[in-house]
């Protein structure tokens, strides 16, 4: 699996990961809960060892599923990044839902915590401070957000003392080019990572129109790809963005892992691109 620095740190982190969102907490068996693990585990098999939850997720749910699994493994061969869902009004509760996070993935740091979604009845300076807070007292290693703007994400970096935001986590798909061609060009000449969530449009491409599927048909003949493979990768082929697509079924999970070894020609880029772009690329063939 392709990996990426991370920002301005010295931090490895692969170019395609996990995410869990799909893990649900109502009327589910052991069997389904099993299979969860085996496909988390066989991606992290595969080099996927970033894994995105939440506890919004299930609520506590995902993480929980993702703490059982994670016992397998050394801490430190995984980045495990969750989120803190803008519920929480007070620092103190604040606070205190990092910690509930921590204790349902039973470990004892997070390597990626983030904001998920602005509220706007939570002041940026009091997410801000609660994230500093967690950094020093060693709960995160980094800290990030979702869902902000390029204008929050600016406020929310000045309100940092001694702190830097590594990421901010967008909805981003060849489907859905909306912050690509809006935010992307920030994120990239500011040395900060764009995580793409929703990368495969949440319906892994299952309903998208003739035209977008024509193309990626297209393109995924010339690699022997499937077209989720070529939507991950043409995602990737942008500089300083990584992805988190979900995947319950094995057979998901392994054409995910193999979609970061396809590199795509300027050409085949330029084709998915809904309009023309200037974004820097990398791993492209002429
Ligand atoms: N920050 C936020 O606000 C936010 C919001 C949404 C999501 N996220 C994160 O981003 C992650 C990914 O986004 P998402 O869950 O919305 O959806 P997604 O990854 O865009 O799509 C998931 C769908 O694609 C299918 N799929 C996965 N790999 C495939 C493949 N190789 N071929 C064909 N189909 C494939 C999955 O099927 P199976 O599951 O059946 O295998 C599932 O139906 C989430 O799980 C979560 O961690 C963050």
């Amino acid at each position: 699996m392709k990996q990426i620095t991370l920002g301005k740190t010295k931090e490895k982190i692969p170019l395609i990961g996990q995410g869990t969102w799909g893990i649900s907490r109502l009327f589910k068996d052991k069997e389904y809960y099993e299979q969860w693990k085996t496909s988390l585990r066989t991606g992290i098999e595969l080099g996927m060892t970033h894994i995105d939850t939440a506890e919004f997720y299930g609520w506590g749910k995902a993480e929980e599923v993702v703490g059982e699994l994670i016992k397998e493994y050394d801490r430190d061969e995984l980045f495990i990044t969750s989120k803190l869902f803008p519920i929480h009004f007070r620092k103190k509760t604040m606070k205190k839902a990092a910690e509930v996070s921590l204790k349902r993935l039973d470990i004892k740091y997070l390597d990626l915590y983030l904001i998920h979604w602005p509220n706007p009845f939570i002041s940026i300076e009091k997410d801000m401070k609660v994230l500093e807070e967690l950094v020093k007292e060693g709960k995160t290693r980094y800290i990030g957000v979702s869902n902000f703007s390029v204008d929050q994400f600016k406020k929310a970096q000045d309100y940092l003392k001694s702190e830097e935001l590594i990421t901010n986590q967008l909805k981003a798909s060849v489907e859905d080019q909306k912050v690509i061609h809006n935010s992307l060009s920030y994120y990239q000449q500011n040395d900060i990572i764009m995580t793409a969530y929703s990368p495969l449009g949440h319906k892994g491409l299952t309903d998208i129109d003739e035209a977008l599927k024509n193309k990626l048909q297209s393109v995924a003949e010339n690699h022997n790809a499937t077209i989720q493979q070529i939507a991950l990768a043409w995602l990737i082929t942008h500089k300083n963005v990584i992805t988190i697509p979900k995947a319950f079924h094995l057979n998901h999970v392994k054409s995910n892992a193999k979609a970061a070894s396809i590199n795509l020609s300027k050409r085949e880029i330029e084709l998915l691109h809904t309009k023309q772009s200037d974004l820097l690329l990398t791993n492209f063939n002429t």
